[in-house]
């Protein structure tokens, strides 16, 4: 099974991620914590974490060479969870070759709904707590931009597939992952075997 979770930033994708991922048991890839590490690990390290600081996109080559390196390890065999990724047209469009030339494809897309003002309030409690270089009330407007412009034109790339599930995050994180469960539980149950 692989689920493409997209939400905007502090909707909850890395809090949902973790828990379906131990619910599942699939390896749970959050191209933001990959590129984070990137940023701390290796020469080209500043270069990433320009782009992170200052809320915009990493280059879709960088990002799609993590992810396909990523890939190739076996517990993604049995499946995985995209945290906030894919996150433009391009990336989908090279998860989809990437993905077929392995004889998969997206199963679900998750599209976690929340309202921007409830967003901009999680996240600056966030940066009392965990102190994430792009959590100011600046970076935030910014990645909240870079959501609608560049990121939810996937949604629509995804829509004629019948692949996406909206849910409403505005819940507690309890009742969210519930609905989550139901709605990849009845997917499932409707796949047709093999
Ligand atoms: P990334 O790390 O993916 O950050 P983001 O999308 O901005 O989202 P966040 O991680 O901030 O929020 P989240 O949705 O995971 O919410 P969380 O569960 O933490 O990306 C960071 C950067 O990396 C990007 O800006 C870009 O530069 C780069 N990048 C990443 N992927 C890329 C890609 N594919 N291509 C190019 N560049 C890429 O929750 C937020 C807070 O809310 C937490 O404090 C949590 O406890 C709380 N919370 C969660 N659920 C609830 C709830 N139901 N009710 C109340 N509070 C809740
Ligand atoms: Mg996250």
């Amino acid at each position: 099974m692989r689920i493409v979770f997209i939400g905007p930033p502090g909707a909850g994708k890395g809090t949902q991620c973790r828990r379906l991922s131990a619910h599942y048991t699939i390896p749970h890839l959050s191209t933001g914590e990959m590129l984070r590490k990137a940023s701390r690990d290796t020469p080209v390290g500043r270069v990433v974490g320009a782009y992170i600081d200052n809320g915009q996109l990493a280059p879709d080559p960088l990002v799609m060479r993590i992810v396909r390196k990523r890939l190739q390890r076996n517990d993604c065999r049995r499946g995985s969870l995209f945290d906030g990724f894919p996150r433009t047209v391009i990336q989908s469009e090279l998860l989809d070759e990437h993905l077929s030339a392995m004889g998969q494809k997206v199963d679900i897309v998750l599209d976690l709904q929340v309202k921007e003002a409830e967003l901009v309030e999680r996240l600056l409690a966030r940066a009392e707590v965990e102190g994430r270089d792009d959590d100011t009330a600046e970076t935030i407007q910014r990645r909240l931009h870079v959501f609608r412009t560049q990121t939810a034109p996937v949604l629509d790339y995804y829509a004629g597939r019948g692949l996406i599930e909206q849910i409403d995050g505005q819940r507690t994180a309890d009742e969210v992952f519930d609905e989550i469960c139901d709605r990849i539980d009845t997917r499932l149950r409707n796949q047709e075997p093999g």
